[in-house]
């Protein structure tokens, strides 16, 4: 296996960051090991189970399914840049109120995922959220109190009654 190493620049929750990587290193790999970035998670390593959801550009992508290398020049946003932002309050709180999280692994991810709907898409139905949260996988919860959340965010969101 090939341990040619690159440089890449690129911007993660809003700072600049000059690092060296192994080509064949994974984005998720990247940010956990060398930014100590712990929040996305590694599940399946198979773009299947969604817990390393990560924002590239502004939209969501599997962080097992990209390399660091892929990420040069572009603008990378975890779990931890949305939550220091604030961006997410709202729907970790609804998760927590709503009993819409066990273990955690996979909130991360599912907080991202759910967040991307809820900017492009108003209030969504639960048919709809169900889809979207579709690719992250939950081991725990059942995900009836994982679409709850999502929906009354939604509804939070758009003034209306949770
Ligand atoms: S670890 Fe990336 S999708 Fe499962
Ligand atoms: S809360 Fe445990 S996997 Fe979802």
């Amino acid at each position: 296996m090939s341990n040619t190493r690159c440089n890449i620049t690129l911007t993660v929750n809003g700072e600049t960051v000059h690092e060296t990587v192994e080509a064949r290193q994974t984005l998720v790999d990247f940010l956990r090991e060398q930014l100590s970035l712990t929040g996305s998670h590694v599940g399946c390593e198979h773009g299947v189970c969604g817990a390393c959801t990560v924002r590239v550009n502004g939209a969501i992508v599997r962080g097992c399914l990209m390399l660091a290398a892929q990420c040069d020049g572009t603008k990378v946003e975890t779990v931890e840049g949305l939550s220091d932002s604030g961006e997410i309050t709202d729907l970790q709180r609804a998760f927590e109120q709503r009993n819409a999280l066990q273990c955690g692994f996979c909130t991360p991810g599912m907080l991202l995922t759910a967040q991307e709907l809820l900017m492009n898409d108003g209030v969504p139905s639960r048919e709809r959220i169900r889809a979207q949260i579709s690719g992250n996988y939950c081991r725990c919860t059942g995900y009836h109190a994982i679409i709850d959340a999502i929906e009354a965010v939604a509804q939070q969101r758009a003034g209306g009654k949770a």
